[in-house]
């Protein structure tokens, strides 16, 4: 390992998925910037980590929510110099029919997933750019791909999350920054029980542990992948999907005129 120290931002470090990044980055010999709102668990994390690696671990308590918390951990990527790797992935459920779900709940849904991901991902970037390197991991999920009854406002954040990272990796394509998104299934945490739900509905089998979730997407990383389904087996169902969204997008654009079945009858 190099003696220049390199850290790493991680948004809803408290538990899961966040938790596990903590763990494997600091194990990586990365220096950690742990953000979310439990401060004990924070702070407890910290020291167990400090204590079992090489790692210097600073905590930030903020409710990303919250807009002037939001600001303070924005602005830690231009008051720092040593950040290289920002994992956005801190997120909330508001699963439930949106007729059953408070409205601030779904609100506050929209401003951790969409808008603090976009706020942090583009604070990152600037900072990667000075430097001419860093990765930008962005999670989102595989309910992306498609409409849901029960998660309406989290499939649609989670659709966001999917386009504007993917056109991130693209803008940033010959830049030296990495943009990662990943799209896990069902991951034990504590994810169903923070949207209020006791039962998740799959069968326990297709859950996946948070620890072999980042085990996986940081080997995706090595293997130079921008776009990661920890569980697809077969990759070329992404290339044929991909291959089919853009056959679709193309038949899309070919004419200004509305197309002949929309042609009244008269
Ligand atoms: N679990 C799954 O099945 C699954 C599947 C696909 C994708 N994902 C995505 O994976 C990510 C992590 O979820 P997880 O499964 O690890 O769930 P989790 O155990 O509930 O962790 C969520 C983390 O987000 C933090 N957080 C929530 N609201 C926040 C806020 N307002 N401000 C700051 N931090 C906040 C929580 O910390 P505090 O409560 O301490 O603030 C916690 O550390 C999410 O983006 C989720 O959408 C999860």
């Amino acid at each position: 390992m190099s003696d220049i120290r390199h850290a790493a931002v991680i948004t809803g470090a408290s538990s899961g998925i966040g938790l596990a990044y903590a763990r494997q980055l600091s194990q990586r010999g990365y220096d950690l910037i742990l953000v979310a709102r439990r401060k004990e668990r924070l702070e407890q994390l910290a020291f167990t980590l400090e204590e079992h690696s090489r790692s210097n671990v600073t905590t930030i308590v903020a409710d990303l929510a919250n807009e002037a918390d939001l600001r303070r951990v924005q602005n830690v990527f231009a008051e720092r110099g040593d950040i290289s790797v920002l994992v956005n992935n801190a997120g909330v459920g508001a699963l439930g029919p949106t007729s059953k779900v408070d409205v601030s709940i779904v609100e506050n849904l929209v401003k951790v997933n969409v808008l603090a991901l976009t706020t942090l991902s583009l604070a990152a970037l600037s900072a990667f750019k000075a430097r001419g390197h860093g990765l930008l991991v962005n999670i989102a999920s595989v309910i992306a791909l498609g409409p849901s009854v029960t998660a309406a406002a989290y499939s649609g954040s989670k659709a966001y999350v999917l386009n504007f990272s993917r056109s991130l990796e693209q803008e940033y394509a010959e830049s030296g920054i990495t943009v990662q998104t990943i799209l896990p299934g069902p991951v034990k945490s504590e994810f169903f029980a923070a949207s209020g739900v006791s039962s998740p509905g799959f069968p326990e089998e297709l859950f996946m542990t948070a620890d072999t979730l980042v085990e996986t997407a940081m080997r995706a990383v090595d293997m130079k992948e921008n776009v990661t389904f920890p569980t697809l087996a077969d990759s070329a169902l992404w290339t044929e999907f991909e291959s089919a969204r853009k056959k679709f997008y193309k038949s899309v654009l070919v004419t200004g005129k509305p197309a002949a079945r929309y042609a009244s009858g008269k």
